[in-house]
């Protein structure tokens, strides 16, 4: 956790106007300025920097916050390292606590400390005049033929053979036992001795988006197992939440990012100038970065092993992907297991081509699928077709189902139509199982006409309009909310409407925790949005004074009421129905 006061700081240090001035060109519109927004595509000018409340608001898309939500947007962010990047720019430094897994606290920036210095042993140990040093560096730079500068750029490093050398070094250098513990790179054996974690393995560092190491990878140079020791989560480290490499990609991919199986794999392709490759660290995507990777590029390209279990996770890569609505291509080498094989046989060139010929889902599903039956065998031939179908049928334009359906009638030598007959079988049935499944699902996004933030918003808009109303106003003004929950008000969370309501309601009348931490620690930035627009919007009301906080209270809870009645009908309609229904089938 992050010290309020230090938040304070940070804010009231950072001139918005001037950190905003250098992503957008602001031009002053009366006390405010206006700029073109940089978080959607506009012609004329929505986005507006509001000098007085040191917030930011645009009339167009909603984004809308303070430095911190800025940063997190404009950079992407996660919020502690929003702060981070705001408290360099102003000189100051954070103290970060962070918990270990038993407990024991810590500042994050000691782990960040810690890693940097073990990299700049391993980084040193490489480049040493000992034999098991040169055959590191020998394997980095024949065996896997990297340059010293791509080895110096990726900080590769070498973990000495020998128990205890790179220990007692960190002791030197101030690490307790428990620190490099907790760090992961020590553990201790059962009987109690401590040990190395990472020995006689060139070292791979993980690296944050903000430039800290926060963990290792280390490869055996022989054919020993485990090939790979990667460090487990620590309170600085989760390897569901980082990327391999997305420190330098994330400049590089807006267009198109690769995403590679292997650390090698990457470093091969950002030396072959290919800098938007990324991978995973040693697990399979997580929606988490299927979801983080959709915010920095617009197109992916998987290009996993060349084996079943990259084709498997490829697949399975591929669906997370259209979940989050990226664009998404396979690329398949030929001749080779993987990208860094494939870069070392045929050259950079080559893979070049095979990148913009990449194949879409389809053609690359078709040709696995025919690859994996044999026409000419009828029982095969309906199993295959079953396959086609099924593929067909993930496609949500119609278009290019019709598209599909043909090259596959015209490979099968089957009629269109029947083939036609059966993807819209499957079709319906999908529709049907997605209808039961996802029922509430579909009515809240269908209803909520993309109010993602607020689903229940449209259930009963002028209840929620009322709802907004009053939290705009305490937003407006402070002393509204401890104010709003003493008589004669004595709001308390149920009174609100929606359940985005209750947690602002929440945050903003919690005197305890909620207060010490600022919004941007419990909302995300598109939340963060919301409520600026809540407040924006209800600017002139104040003006009015406390009747209207008052009068929009009333509102509030005989539109909620009401609309509770109406719920409470229902239910009882259904009770009713299901009674019924009952007598019936006796
Ligand atoms: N991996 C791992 N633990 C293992 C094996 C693999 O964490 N025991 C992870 C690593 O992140 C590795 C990735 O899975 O980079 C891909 O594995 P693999 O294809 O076996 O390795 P390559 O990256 O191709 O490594 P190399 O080319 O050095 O064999
Ligand atoms: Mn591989």
């Amino acid at each position: 956790m992050i010290e309020r006061a230090v938040i304070e700081e940070v804010l009231a240090r950072t001139d918005l106007p001037s950190l905003i001035g250098s992503y957008v060109t602001l031009k002053r519109a009366g006390t405010n300025l206006t700029g073109l927004c940089p978080f959607h595509s506009e012609k004329t000018p929505s986005f507006t920097v509001f000098t007085g409340s040191n917030s930011f608001y645009c009339f167009g898309c909603g984004a809308g916050g303070d430095a911190i939500t800025f940063v997190r947007r404009m950079e992407n962010l996660e919020y502690p390292d929003a702060i981070e990047v705001l408290a360099k720019r102003a000189g100051i430094t954070v103290r970060h606590t962070v918990e270990t897994a038993g407990g024991k606290k810590y500042d994050r920036r000691r782990f960040y400390d810690m890693n940097r210095e073990a990299a700049r042993f391993f980084h040193a140990n490489l480049h040493k005049d000992t034999p098991n040093a040169r055959a590191a560096m020998d394997y980095l730079r024949e065996k896997r033929g990297l340059s010293a500068a791509t080895i110096t750029h990726f900080g590769l490093g070498y973990a000495p053979a020998e128990y205890g050398v790179f220990s007692d070094h960190m002791k030197s250098e101030g690490y307790t036992e428990q620190e490099l513990i907790d760090g992961f790179l020590c553990g201790r054996s059962e009987k109690g001795r401590l040990y190395d974690a990472f020995r006689n393995r060139v070292m791979f560092p993980i690296i944050d988006l903000t430039g800290n190491i926060i963990a290792f990878g280390g490869r055996v140079m022989d054919d020993s197992l485990p090939k790979y020791k990667n460090s487990s989560d620590t309170p600085v480290f989760k390897k569901s939440r980082n990327l391999f490499a997305l420190n330098f990609a994330r400049t590089a991919c807006a267009e198109q990012l690769i995403l590679c199986e292997g650390y090698m794999d990457v470093i091969a392709l950002h030396a072959a100038g290919f800098t938007n490759a990324v991978a995973t660290l040693g697990t399979a995507l997580t929606e988490e970065q299927a979801r983080m990777i959709s915010r920095y590029t617009k197109k992916v390209i998987i290009s996993y092993d060349m084996d079943e279990a990259g084709r498997r996770a490829a697949d399975r890569a591929v669906r997370m992907f259209s979940d989050v609505g990226v664009e998404v291509k396979l690329l398949k080498l030929q001749d080779a297991k993987d990208p860094d094989e494939y870069i070392k046989k045929f050259g950079a060139d080559k893979f070049r081509r095979n990148l913009e010929e990449s194949r879409t889902r389809f053609d690359y599903n078709f040709e696995r699928i025919l690859g994996a039956y044999d026409l000419n065998v009828p029982q095969e031939k309906v199993k295959a077709l079953a396959g086609l179908c099924e593929l067909i049928s993930g496609f949500y334009s119609s278009a290019e189902r019709d598209v599909y359906i043909a090259t596959v009638a015209k490979k099968t030598e089957i009629n269109p139509a029947s083939i036609r007959r059966d993807v819209e079988r499957l079709l319906a049935k999908q529709r049907k199982e997605y209808k039961t499944k996802e029922n509430q699902k579909i009515r809240q996004s269908t209803a909520g006409l993309g109010d993602k933030i607020n689903p229940d918003f449209v259930r009963n808009p002028s209840a929620a309009r009322a709802e907004e109303t009053v939290l705009g106003l305490m937003l407006m003004r402070e002393e509204l909310c401890s104010k709003a929950t003493a008589p004669p008000y004595s709001l308390v969370q149920d009174d609100f409407f929606t359940a985005f309501g209750k947690k602002v309601f929440a945050f903003l009348t919690d005197g305890s925790e909620n207060r010490q931490t600022d919004v941007n620690a419990v909302f995300s930035p598109e939340e963060v949005g919301r409520i600026t627009q809540m407040r924006i919007r209800r600017m002139q009301l104040t003006e009015n004074g406390e009747n209207v906080f008052a009068d929009s209270i009333t509102i509030l809870r005989e539109a909620v009421a009401g609309q509770r009645e109406k719920d409470a009908g229902i239910t009882l309609k259904s009770l009713t129905d299901i009674i019924n229904r009952r007598k019936d089938e006796q």
